[in-house]
Parts: C-alpha cells; structure tokens; sequence
C-alpha cells in the first residue's frame, strides 16, 4: 500500500531530502460521456486509486523527476522544457509549462511519482498527475494558484504536450471530488453541485477490458472536431450557438444531416447525451436505480453504434450482463476504445458476477478481464 511513509522514504533514498507529498485521485463517469468539450454536463466522481507526487526544490534550475511505475528518470533544463518521446515526462512538463506561462516563478525540482490507478483503464490517471502537479508546485513555490484554477491548468497540459484535446471532466473531478458524491458540473460555466451517490444495496464495479487505447487519442481529437464541425454549419442560421450545448436535434436536422451524415450522427449523441444526462442525474436524486441504469445503457448504445468509439471487448463485456436482473445498468466509460465498462450491481450479487464474466471474457477474447471495485473519494490535496 502506498503511504506517505513509503513516498518520502523512497524520495530520501532518490533525492536526499524531505518532500512534501500530495495526493490527486482518478475518476469514474456515472453518465455524460464526450459532454464536456461539448459544453454539456458531466457526472463524475472520485475514487480511492490515485497519483502521488513529492516534491522538494533544488539550488539549481534542473526538473528532475522518478517515476515509479516505470522506474526511470527523466531530467531537463527548466528553460529547455518540451514535449518528449517519453510519455509519462508530459503531464508534469506540460504542467510547468502552462504556470510559467501565466507568470508564475518556478525554479528547479525534484519530483517523484507513485500511484494505484490502473494505467490506460481510461480512470483517468493523467489527469490524476497532472492535477497532483498542480497543486505540488504551487504549495512549493508559494504560488497561490486558485482551487478553479488547478483543473483548466491540467486540462491545457494535456492539450499542448499530450496532444490530447480533452475536457476538462477528468481534470475538474480529480480536483474536486467528495468522498459519497458525484458532482455534477456544467463544462460552459464550470458551476457545479455534489450529489450524494446513494445506491442502497446496489455496487459499482468496473470490468477492465485490459485493451489498452492506443489509437484513441487521434479518434478522440476527430470526434471533437467532428462537434465543432457541426456547430460551425449551424451558427450560419443561429449565431448564438457556442457550442452543442446549444443546439437540439431540429437544429442538427436542418443544417447538418444533408451535409455529413457522420458529423450529424455524431453531435446527433452528444445532444441526446447531454439530455440524458438531466434525466439520469434526476433520477438518481429521486433514488430510482433501475431508472439510472437504463439511461447508462442507451448511453453505451449511443456510443457503441453512433459515436462509434466503442470496441469489441467493450460491448462484449455490456451485453454479457444486459439480460441479467441483478446488473441494473451499464456502460464503456471515458474516452472509448478500450478501459472499463462501469456497472450497477446488486451487492450481494457481484462475486458471482466476477466469476461469470471472467469466465466468459477468457473464453470469448483469450485474455483476462480484472475486476476493479471502486469507492468514491475527496479530491487533490496534501497528505
Ligand atoms: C476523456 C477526456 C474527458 C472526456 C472523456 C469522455 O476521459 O479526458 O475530457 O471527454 O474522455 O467523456
């Protein structure tokens, strides 16, 4: 288990001082999937897997890190920062990028980086590191970077050395989360609300396919273009339409079907999505269960068969438990192709569940399938 007393021990033993540690969690999606670039609302919340970063500063102007999960070392010039071949460098570089940017002074670093989020489970482990970042370095240079701040800094990170396009969902969550809550946040006004996550007698468990999503990153980019392209055509007819949040399907007939039948399906989900959303967030207000798990499956039918960012191993893991009374709903999760599908299970029914699925997914795809029980936790801070 990953403890404080682990971190700073194995920090000493790298950099010979004494750090200070923060901790910043994954996140599931209850429902609201491709939403947030959208302007749309989001479902999120965070969980018991995180990252944890330590940092001290050095006398020089060097960024020296450790990654744990990989066991390397990766040290640069702050000035001669940019992206690198080396993934995992990019979420912390991206991050000292974007706060020189804004005028931040940041001298040299040592930062070492553990965690428990399974990588590539689409739980968002990115995000986790880039938000952990964030706050690591503004305890330790003084910055006093606002708490709102943290997730549109990590989104941009991701943006400019990841070269991923994404929301700010995954960001905002790690950020924000509260232990027994999702938050429900409107991604145009970042305004948002905790909503107590109250499943009486029901589980969420996540079947992590083990498909790691390699090509999602450029698929994930066209999809957003594919939206932006759809609004474009419709602001021709209503120029106050920011974004598909502001749009409805009348719209979407008018002036894209004929078009692009493919931009048109695809914004078609996301403003279907955006609405099931609403419905879905209700009905988990009203504590109306079975109703939530419907809507989680139309939104992986929507994005299996119209955004089309699904994959075999994904549908197969939804289908397998769709006939069964005990699985009241569920979904791919994130950005598609690959990750986990979460599930709303009976509790006294998931260990029975583990062995059927894992049974099956071996026999269908000759590979295994894990099991990831989650709780929900409280967002970024120092431990
Ligand atoms: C990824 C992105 C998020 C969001 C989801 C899909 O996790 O990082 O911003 O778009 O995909 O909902």
């Amino acid at each position: 288990m990953i403890t404080k007393d682990t971190i700073q021990h194995k920090f000493q033993s790298i950099f010979h001082s004494t750090p200070l540690v923060v901790r910043s969690p994954g996140r599931i999606n209850i429902i609201g999937e491709h939403t947030d670039y959208n302007g749309g609302f989001v479902l999120p919340a965070a969980i018991d897997k995180a990252v944890y970063v330590a940092v001290s500063k050095r006398s020089d102007l060097r960024i020296c890190l450790y990654a744990e999960d990989y066991q390397e070392r990766y040290e640069v010039e702050l000035s001669e920062r940019a992206p690198t071949e080396k993934h995992w460098p990019n979420y912390i570089l991206g991050v000292v990028d974007q706060l020189v940017q804004r005028g931040h002074v940041v001298e040299g670093f040592n930062l070492y980086i553990d965690g428990d989020i399974p990588l590539g489970a689409g739980l968002s482990s990115s995000a986790a590191v880039e938000c952990a970042t964030t706050l690591a370095l503004n305890e330790l240079f003084a910055l006093d970077i606002p708490r709102l701040e943290i997730p549109k800094i990590g989104q941009l990170a991701e943006h400019t050395y990841a070269g991923v396009k994404c929301g700010i969902m995954d960001q905002f969550a790690s950020t924000f989360g509260k232990k027994d809550h999702v938050i429900k946040l409107d991604c145009r006004s970042l305004e948002f609300e905790y909503v107590p996550l109250k499943l009486d007698g029901y589980t969420i468990v996540l079947f992590n396919s083990n498909v790691k999503h390699s090509l999602a990153s450029t698929a994930y980019n066209t999809r957003r273009e594919q939206c932006e392209q759809a609004v474009e055509w419709i602001r021709v007819n209503h120029p106050e339409v920011d974004s598909l949040r502001d749009a409805n399907v009348a719209m979407l007939d008018a002036y894209v079907k004929e078009r692009d039948i493919e931009v048109y399906t695809k914004a078609r989900f996301v403003v279907e999505e955006i609405e099931r959303l609403q419905l879905a967030c209700k009905s988990l207000q009203e504590g109306d269960i079975p109703l939530l798990g419907r809507y989680m499956f139309d939104t992986h039918d929507g994005l299996s068969k119209a955004y089309e960012v699904s994959c075999p191993e994904l549908d197969f893991l939804v289908d397998i438990v769709r006939p069964l009374p005990q699985v009241l709903g569920s979904r791919m999760m994130g950005g598609g192709f690959g990750g986990c599908t979460i599930n709303i299970v009976e509790s006294a029914y998931v260990d029975e569940l583990v062995r059927l699925i894992s049974d099956q997914y071996v026999k269908q795809f000759g590979k295994d399938v894990t099991v990831i029980k989650v709780q929900t936790a409280d967002g970024t801070s120092t431990i």
